[in-house]
Parts: structure tokens; sequence; C-alpha cells
């Protein structure tokens, strides 16, 4: 495995494997990997001839009291993980690399950011997109790989490279979850032991929510779902939407794709989780 730190080797590595006719798979990262980040490197293995992770805990995306700072961090253990899931080249910049100067432009994500996180997380989306413009021209893939987990953002970078063309391919993969259900998180290390056997209610939520949908209304299915966190976990519910996907409009209609999306702030860790499926037509 190559590990590469700066923007320009970065570059040049990538400006080599086009003149080779090779095809570059991304899994852009925050680190401190988990079998989800690593779900999405074999995925982009038996897809690409060469694939690059990046792990940048990116500023710009974080709100001014949210966990920068805190976010976990472990490079040692992520270059091992990295490794011998077969990573290619390991692109770890620091902030001067990705952001040598102030920005002269700013970005603005302006589809689907009015619910769900970019409610809640104000900014969180620009910063997003930002960072993955700059890293998207530094690692100049055709295929780049989200996962369903923070399915809005999938559906937010999907909006990104549409509109300004990026020849790439956003490719979204399924979330892969602890054996009861919790979805994989890099956050999930900063539940205490209690809260974290209270959030299993998440997935099972949203699981009853998806059954009890067609019956009870979008309403109805909030409110069971409501009460079913609120009763058996501390965790304070931030939002739980249902909305029409991706494009995260309101359902006027209970058929189609839908998205059920859900936010619980724990003591320290704000989780996120979501089902996604198809209504078909009575
Ligand atoms: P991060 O939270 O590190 O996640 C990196 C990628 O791993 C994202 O595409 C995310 O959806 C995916 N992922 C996380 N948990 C997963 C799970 N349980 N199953 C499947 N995939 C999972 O998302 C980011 O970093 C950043 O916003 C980034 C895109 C790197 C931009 O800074």
């Amino acid at each position: 495995m190559i590990i590469l730190t700066s923007a320009k080797q970065m570059i040049e590595f990538a400006r080599n494997e086009c003149k080779l006719d090779k095809t570059i798979g991304f899994v852009p990262t925050m680190g401190f990997l988990h079998e989800g980040h690593l779900s999405l490197v074999k995925r982009s293995l038996s897809e690409c001839d060469t694939t690059v992770m990046s792990i940048f805990v990116n500023p710009l995306q974080f709100g001014p009291n949210e966990d920068f700072d805190k976010y976990p961090r472990d490079l040692e253990r992520d270059t091992i993980l990295a490794r011998q899931s077969g990573v290619d080249v390991l692109f770890i910049p620091e902030a001067k690399e990705i952001y040598p100067s102030s920005l002269s432009i700013s970005m603005k994500a302006k589809q689907r950011t009015d619910v769900m996180c970019g409610a809640s997380r104000p900014g969180h989306f620009d910063g997003v997109i930002t960072v993955l413009t700059i890293l998207f021209h530094l690692v100049q893939p055709d295929r780049a790989y989200f996962g369903q987990k923070d399915a809005q953002q999938a559906a937010v970078v999907q909006g990104l490279a549409d509109s300004l063309m990026f020849p790439l391919e956003i490719v979204p993969v399924e979330t892969v979850r602890e054996e009861d259900g919790l979805a994989k998180s890099s956050r999930n290390v900063y539940l205490t032991d209690d809260e974290r056997n209270e959030a299993s209610i998440l997935y099972q939520a949203l699981m009853k929510g998806k059954i009890q949908l067609p019956a009870l209304g979008i309403e109805g299915t909030v409110k069971e779902m409501t009460e079913m966190i609120n009763s058996s976990s501390s965790g304070q519910i931030d939002y739980i939407e249902i909305l029409q996907f991706p494009d995260l409009t309101p359902v006027e209609k209970l058929r189609g794709k839908i998205i059920i999306a859900l936010a619980v702030q724990f003591e320290k860790a704000r989780l996120i989780d979501n089902v996604i499926f198809t209504l078909e037509e009575e």
C-alpha cells in the first residue's frame, strides 16, 4: 500500500494511473475505520483497478459546537486496517494540503438539505461538498463509494456530481450493522455501555416503522417510533422523518421509494440511521 500525504503527490499518482488506462475507485473517509468503511473498499476493489482511500477529518463540515476536536482518531490502526483490506493508496493529507489558503469561493448545497441532518446541522453539507470537490480533483476517481447509512450525504453528493458534471459514478453501498442491528459508526465508541445496549432500539424502530407505515400513515408511524425509542433509551430524538427518496421531498402518496430516517443524541454521540424501501401502488 502506498501512503501519500501531499496534494501534489496525489494528483501525480492519479495522472499516471490515467495514462496507464487504470480505473480509480475512491473511498473518502474521516478515519477511525470500521467494517462499514471496509465494505466500501471491498466494493471498489471488485469494480476498479486501483482503490484510493482518503482519511481526512474535514473541519469545514463540523459546526462550532460539534465534535471536530473530539472526533475519534487512530491513524496507526487505520493504516493497518486499510492495508489488510487491500487499499492500494492511502491518502492522508494534513489540513494545509486540502485548504492551503482561505477559500476564495464558497459552495452551497441547495437541494435536499432543508430536511433531516441538513436542518439540524446548518452548513454541514456545504462543508461536505466543498471537501469532496477538492478530493475529487486530487484523486480523479472513475467511481466514488458512499454508505447508505449517510443516505442524505449520498443523495447530496449525487446532486454535486450531476450539477457540476464530475465525470464519475457515485456508488451507494448498503449499511453494515452490528449483530443487534446498530449501524456501525466511528461515533459508537462514545456510547456508554448502557447507551450501547439501548441503541439497538433505533434499528428496531426503523424496521417497525417500515412495516407499519402503510397502515398507520406518516404521523402515526412517527408517533409509534417516537414512543418506542423514548420508552427504551435515554437518547434524545433529534428527528424522525419519512420522505421520498432520493429527492428528500415530502411524501404525498405512500408509494415509490421512501426513506425513514432518524437522528438520536446520546450523551456524547449523535447517531443517525435509516431504512430505504419501495412501496408498491395498491
Ligand atoms: P465517514 O463518517 O468516515 O464515512 C465515510 C464513508 O463510510 C461514508 O460514505 C459513510 O456513509 C460510510 N459508512 C459509515 N458507516 C457505514 C456503515 N455502517 N455501513 C456502510 N457505510 C458506512 O462520511 C464521511 O466520513 C465524510 O462526510 C466524508 C464523505 C469523508 C467527507 O468528509
